[in-house]
C-alpha cells in the first residue's frame, strides 16, 4: 500500500520536477551571473539510474502523476532521451514534460518525442537578437527559434513559452511576443521575476507585475477568462480574442499560489526540497549509494514534504533567499 507525499496543510505532492544538470549554456541576468557559477563536480551529480530509480519511487510508492524535467540546461544532460523513456514505461505512466532554454531541442525533439517526452515549455524573454544577447549574455536567439518551431512540428502540444520581463530591457515587448505566439500557436506564459538569482540582485519594486503585465496585453488583445480548472498550475490564463490561443501569468510575487502548491523537486545532487523556496533540504543520494530499500527512500521523502512551509513568505520582513540560485533548483 502507499502512501503519498502529503503536508501538514493537507496539501499533496503529485507533481515532481527533477533537475538533471545544474549547468547552462545560457547566462540570463535574474538567474546567474555572466562568468557562470562554480558547477556541482560529476561525482555529486545522480547517475542516470539514480534518477531513474527515484523517478520509479515517486510514481509507483508516493503518488507523482506528473514529472517535468529542469535545469540548469537539461538539454545538455546526455541520458535525457534515456531517463524520458526509462520513465514513460512506469505504471501508471506519468506526464512527461521537459523546461528548456531551446538551444539544441531543434536537434533533439524528435527523440525525445519518440522516447514519449508528452510537453515542452520554453524560455523565451525577446524577439530582438541584440535585447536577447543583453540578457543572456550569448547569441543564441535564432537556436531557440528553430527549437521552438521544431516543438511543434514534431507534436508537442501545447507548447508553451515562459517570458520574464525586466524593466527598461524588455518590459515593452509583451504585445509583440503575444502576436508571435498567436500566429504560431504557441501558449505563452509572464512570469513575474523571483528573488533566485545567484547575484541577489532581485529588487521587489523593480519587478515587473502581473497587474502591469495584463494592462499592457490588454490595451491591444481581448483577454477573457479561461474556464478551463487551473489545478495546481502556477500559471493564472486567459483565452486571446475568444480563443482557442491563451496566455497566463505567473505571479508568484503578488498572486501567490502556495496553498494549492502540488509539487516537490529533486535536485540534480539528489536533494529533496519541498518548495522552490526551501531553506532546507533532505539528502536522497547517501541513501541511494548506501544500498536502502526503496521504502526507506519514500519514507524519508514523505518526512521531507510533511515539512513544507504554508508559502514562500517573500514579503516578510525576514525572507531568505534560499541558497541554491535558480539553476541548481530548477525554477
Ligand atoms: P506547466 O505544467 O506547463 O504549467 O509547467 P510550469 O509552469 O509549472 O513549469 P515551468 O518549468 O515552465 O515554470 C514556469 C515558471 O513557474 C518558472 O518561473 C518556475 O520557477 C515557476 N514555478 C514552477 N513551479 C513553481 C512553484 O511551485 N512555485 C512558484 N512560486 N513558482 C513555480
Ligand atoms: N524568476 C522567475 N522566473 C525565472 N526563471 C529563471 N529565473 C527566474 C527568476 N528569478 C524562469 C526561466 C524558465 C523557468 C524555469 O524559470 O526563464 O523559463
Ligand atoms: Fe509551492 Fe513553494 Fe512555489 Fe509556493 S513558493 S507555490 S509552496 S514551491
Amino acid at each position: 500500500a502507499s502512501q503519498g507525499l502529503v503536508d501538514r496543510y493537507g496539501r499533496r505532492a503529485i507533481d515532481l520536477r527533477v533537475s538533471l544538470t545544474d549547468r547552462c549554456n545560457l547566462r540570463c541576468s535574474y538567474c546567474m551571473p555572466p562568468e557562470g557559477l562554480p558547477w556541482l563536480p560529476n561525482s555529486q551529480v545522480l547517475t542516470d539510474d539514480e534518477v531513474i530509480r527515484l523517478i520509479g519511487i515517486a510514481v509507483t510508492r508516493l503518488g507523482v502523476e506528473e514529472i517535468r524535467f529542469t535545469g540548469g540546461e537539461p538539454l545538455l544532460r546526455p541520458g535525457l532521451s534515456k531517463i524520458v523513456a526509462a520513465a514513460a514505461t512506469l505504471h501508471p505512466r506519468p506526464k512527461l514534460s521537459l523546461t528548456t532554454n531551446g538551444i539544441g531541442l531543434d536537434r533533439l525533439a524528435a527523440g525525445l518525442r519518440e522516447a514519449g517526452l508528452d510537453r515542452v515549455n520554453v524560455s523565451l524573454d525577446t524577439l530582438i537578437p541584440e535585447r536577447f544577447e543583453q540578457i543572456a549574455h550569448r547569441r543564441r536567439l535564432p537556436d531557440v527559434l528553430a527549437g521552438l518551431a521544431r516543438s511543434a512540428e514534431v507534436g508537442f502540444a501545447p507548447v508553451k513559452i515562459n517570458t520574464v520581463l525586466l524593466r527598461d530591457v524588455n518590459d515593452d515587448e509583451a504585445p509583440a511576443l503575444l502576436r508571435f505566439a498567436l500566429e504560431n500557436g504557441y501558449e505563452l506564459r509572464f512570469i513575474e521575476q523571483m528573488p533566485l538569482d545567484a547575484q541577489h540582485g532581485w529588487r521587489r519594486d523593480n519587478m515587473i507585475t502581473a497587474e502591469e503585465i495584463l494592462a499592457s496585453l490588454t490595451a491591444e488583445f481581448d483577454l477573457s477568462p479561461d474556464p478551463a480548472d487551473r489545478a495546481g498550475a502556477p500559471a493564472e490564463t486567459w483565452l486571446v480574442n475568444g480563443g482557442p490561443v491563451k496566455v497566463g501569468v505567473i505571479g508568484s510575487v503578488t498572486r501567490p499560489f502556495c496553498g494549492d502548491c502540488d509539487r516537490t523537486r529533486l535536485t540534480a545532487d539528489g536533494q529533496v526540497r519541498n518548495c522552490l523556496f526551501a531553506t532546507g533540504e533532505t539528502d536522497l543520494r547517501d541513501l541511494l549509494r548506501g544500498e536502502a530499500e526503496d521504502e526507506l527512500i519514500a519514507q524519508r521523502w514523505r518526512e521531507a514534504m510533511w515539512g513544507k512551509l504554508p508559502g514562500h513568505g517573500i514579503d516578510n520582513p525576514a525572507f531568505l533567499q534560499p541558497s541554491r540560485p535558480m539553476s541548481a533548483i530548477g525554477g
